[in-house]
């Protein structure tokens, strides 16, 4: 998996709370007007084993069996994403954790009231997204493929 220049890719899932309240089109939408790549999507059940994977830095706390349970209660939305800089990209767009103080204009600010259900979960650096796109997308499950809208996206050195 190239994770470098314009094919750095992300993590992103769409949580309970949003495939409940019917906003998956919603959070598509907002990373595909942005110009992203969307480079695999898939809904998938969540186990107790890949929660404690993904959330190892949570999984002390006292919050996190809520999470797990809340992690567990639908299917989510798995979606990997590509772009320059995409990692921050994304996180911007998102906003903050506690969604109720979150930026209006951001898919937290814009949706959500809640530390737990806030819409959606993304990559924090690109450190951790090199770990969670694999944890989610197998390699045949990722896409290389040309997008014509990358002509006017991105200036020519930024595809270079
Ligand atoms: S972040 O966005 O990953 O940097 O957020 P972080 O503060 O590290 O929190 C990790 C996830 O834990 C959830 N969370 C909580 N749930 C319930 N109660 C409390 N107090 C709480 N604090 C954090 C939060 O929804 C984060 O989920 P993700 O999927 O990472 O957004």
């Amino acid at each position: 998996m190239e994770f470098t220049g314009i094919k750095e890719k992300t993590l992103i899932l769409i949580k309970p709370d949003a495939i409940q309240r019917g906003l998956i089109g919603e959070v598509l939408t907002r990373f595909e007007r942005k110009g992203l790549k969307v480079a695999g999507i898939k809904m998938m059940s969540l186990d107790e084993a890949v929660l404690r994977e993904h959330y190892a830095h949570i999984a002390d706390k006292p919050f996190f069996p809520g999470v797990s349970k809340f992690m567990q209660s639908s299917p989510v939305v798995a979606i990997c994403v590509e772009g320059l800089e995409v990692v921050n990209a994304v996180r911007l767009i998102t906003g903050i954790t506690k969604a109720r103080e979150a930026e209006a204009g951001s898919i937290r600010g814009d949706f959500a009231m809640s530390v737990a259900c806030n819409v959606i979960h993304a990559s924090d650096s690109v450190e951790n997204a090199q770990k969670e796109v694999p944890r989610f997308f197998k390699v045949d499950e990722l896409h290389s493929y040309d997008k014509g809208e990358y002509n006017h996206v991105y200036a020519e050195d930024e595809r270079a």
